[in-house]
């Protein structure tokens, strides 16, 4: 994996962090519609460990994988200076292997998107079936074809930070053919006297509810809901940028 490398650093120090924290604060609301209780909870591309530090300090087991192993690095420290309790493991969700089982498994922030081909996701959600005892969820979130194709282009160029020490900016485009939108982020990061230029381009894939939808079911994991808003509950709407899908083993 060549990005969230040198990115992982912007990525951490930026607000992208607070996306996952907030899912933490709303969730308990979400668990007690579905009368759900669970005790140990596997965050798949955790990320820098926002959500799997926030869910341990409520007083969950959590576990979280990812790809990339500078972003664990960073989820692995701030654990530790945080004093808090989390497995972080290095693994691709394309291909999720676990002795235990779990009561709930949770994805957030685009990170499904990053799955730039339709066996992937169905691999993917395979896996989690595979990590959840039978009737326990799996909550997640993916931006909509709607959210990359339109929300994300606003802007062809766009500052993201701007810090003493830290400068983003990203670059949108998207191919509608393939619904795949690039984002070109370039990065300064200061380093003594001066900045070290730092390039990422990372790609995400629109996949239509339709074709989400298709995948849970080739794995047997039953929907439960959809909403344009954790928070709200609410029916997606034509222009929701990002749907949330409750599903069961
Ligand atoms: C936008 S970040 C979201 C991180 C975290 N979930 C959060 O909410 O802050 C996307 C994450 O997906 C991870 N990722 C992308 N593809 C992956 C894969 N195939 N398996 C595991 N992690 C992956 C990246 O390394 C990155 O940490």
């Amino acid at each position: 994996m060549d990005i969230y490398e040198r990115f992982a650093c912007f990525y951490a120090k930026g607000a992208y962090p607070k996306y996952s924290e907030r899912m933490a604060e709303i969730l308990p609301a979400v668990l007690e519609r579905f009368g759900a209780k669970p005790q140990t909870i596997l965050d798949l591309a955790c990320g820098e460990g926002a959500f799997a530090r926030a869910m341990a300090k409520k007083g969950f087991q959590v576990t979280g994988v990812d790809l990339s192993p500078k972003m664990l690095q960073i989820a692995q420290e701030r654990a530790q200076r945080e004093n808090v309790k989390v497995e972080f493991l290095l693994q691709d969700m394309r291909s999720l292997s676990f002795e235990e089982k779990f009561d709930l498994v949770t994805c957030w922030y685009d990170s499904l998107n990053y799955l730039l081909k339709l066996e992937d996701l169905t691999r993917t959600f395979a896996g989690v079936w595979r990590a959840l005892k039978k009737g326990d969820l799996f909550i997640f979130d993916m931006n909509t074809v709607y959210g990359l194709a339109i929300g994300w282009q606003r802007y062809p160029c766009y500052v993201q930070q701007d810090t003493y020490e830290l400068f983003e900016i990203h670059r949108p485009i998207y191919d509608f053919e393939k619904n795949i939108a690039t984002l070109r982020i370039t990065g300064f990061v200061k380093e003594g006297n001066g900045w070290s230029r730092v390039e990422e381009e990372h790609k995400e894939r629109g996949y239509s509810l339709r074709e989400i939808r298709e995948c849970l079911k080739e794995v047997g994991l039953l929907e439960l809901a959809c909403w344009g808003s954790l928070q709200e509950m609410d029916e997606p709407r034509p222009d929701s940028g990002r749907v949330w899908f409750v599903v069961r083993k």
